[in-house]
């Protein structure tokens, strides 16, 4: 038997990393990085016209709801003690035009949704809504069209307003401008500030990237998008732009700001949360989510061991809080 190898028997005294690692108290007692259910906050889809609740294909375990079975859901997520709650409505296609006007009619299935929830769960937890009008439209994309074929940036934000007025009506706590449009912050502002919702904040999707991982979401949501948002979102390949963003989402007044997706934008949301004074947060996307869940679904990985090292990188990378479509099942492993 050869002779075990020695350490330096000098250094080695000093360098011992493993002492901390010893047992599951001590790592506990160290860990630097943690998340809990009330950081979460878990995307939910309201539709209308459906009797029952309809599973997302491509979102196993998540489902586009009825105004009843989203009430249901919001009790046993605050029962879970989740974060809250982020809402975006599925319009039958009737309700569906040209410059998404839908999304800001009263009664439109967002607002029914809004307002029930607010009756039912009142402040226990934070429900906010996604302002936005890709569900809305007949092409898909966030706001009208131009006869050029672009997205009229101007035209688009002016239908924000009205979005994110309408929803402030129905109670919505938060308001989640994700169209990326220029200047969209400061116009929600001043239009939730004009109509007496001063004080309904916005979170601002800052860092938004034209990214693959939002695939399932268009299934989610009915859309019918043709094309891309690369004129829209940002480049993923660049996170000077995104800090910019985030800087402009800043002076126009967002209270809070969000990267875009999570896990490959690690990066940009350490940066973020490096010079950001306001909360910061992250959308782990349903893309993201539709990975793991099929590759656990195969045995090829474990969900629970890989959402929970997810979710912790977030908040090591500086997340305050988390939009995820495990809100629920991740705070259930903590009950
Ligand atoms: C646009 C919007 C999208 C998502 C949230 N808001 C889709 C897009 O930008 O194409 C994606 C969320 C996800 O993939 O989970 N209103």
């Amino acid at each position: 038997m050869p002779a075990t190898p020695q350490l330096d028997p000098i250094l080695a005294p000093l360098a011992r990393p493993r002492r901390l690692r010893r047992t599951p108290a001590l790592r506990a007692l160290v860990r630097e990085a943690r998340w809990s259910p009330e950081q979460l906050v878990l995307p939910v889809f309201v539709r209308e016209g459906i009797d029952e609740p309809v599973e997302i294909a491509s979102l196993p375990g998540q489902y586009q709801h009825t105004v009843d079975s989203l009430v249901e859901l919001a009790h046993e997520a605050v029962k879970l003690g989740i974060g809250g709650l982020i809402l975006f409505g599925v319009p039958a296609e009737e309700n569906k035009d040209e410059i998404g006007s839908n999304a800001w009619a009263e009664d439109c299935i967002a607002n029914v949704a809004l307002r029930r929830l607010r009756e039912e769960v009142g402040d226990s937890l934070v429900v906010m809504a996604d302002t936005c009008l890709d569900e809305f439209t007949t092409h898909g994309h966030c706001g009208p069209i131009t006869e050029a074929g672009e997205v009229d940036n101007d035209a688009a934000v002016a239908c924000y307003v009205k979005v994110a007025v309408s929803q402030a009506r129905a109670g919505a706590q938060v308001i989640a401008p994700s169209g990326m449009m220029d200047g969209q912050v400061a116009a929600l502002r001043a239009g939730l500030d004009d109509a007496g919702f001063a004080d309904v904040p916005i979170l601002a999707y800052a860092a938004k990237f034209a990214s693959a991982f939002y695939g399932p979401f268009r299934d989610a949501v009915g859309c019918e998008l043709t094309g891309d948002r690369k004129a829209y979102q940002e480049d993923p390949a660049n996170v000077r732009e995104a800090l910019h963003e985030v800087e402009l989402d800043l002076a126009e007044g967002a209270d809070m700001v969000m990267v875009k997706p999570g896990a490959s934008y690690l990066d940009v949301l350490a940066a973020v949360a490096d010079m950001s004074p306001v909360p910061v947060s992250v959308y782990q996307v349903s893309g993201e989510y539709a990975m793991v869940a099929a590759a656990a679904e195969r045995g090829w990985i474990d969900r629970e061991r890989i959402v929970d090292e997810q979710l912790t990188s977030f908040v090591r990378a500086g997340a305050d809080f988390i939009l995820t479509y495990w809100a629920m099942e991740a705070a259930s492993w903590r009950a």
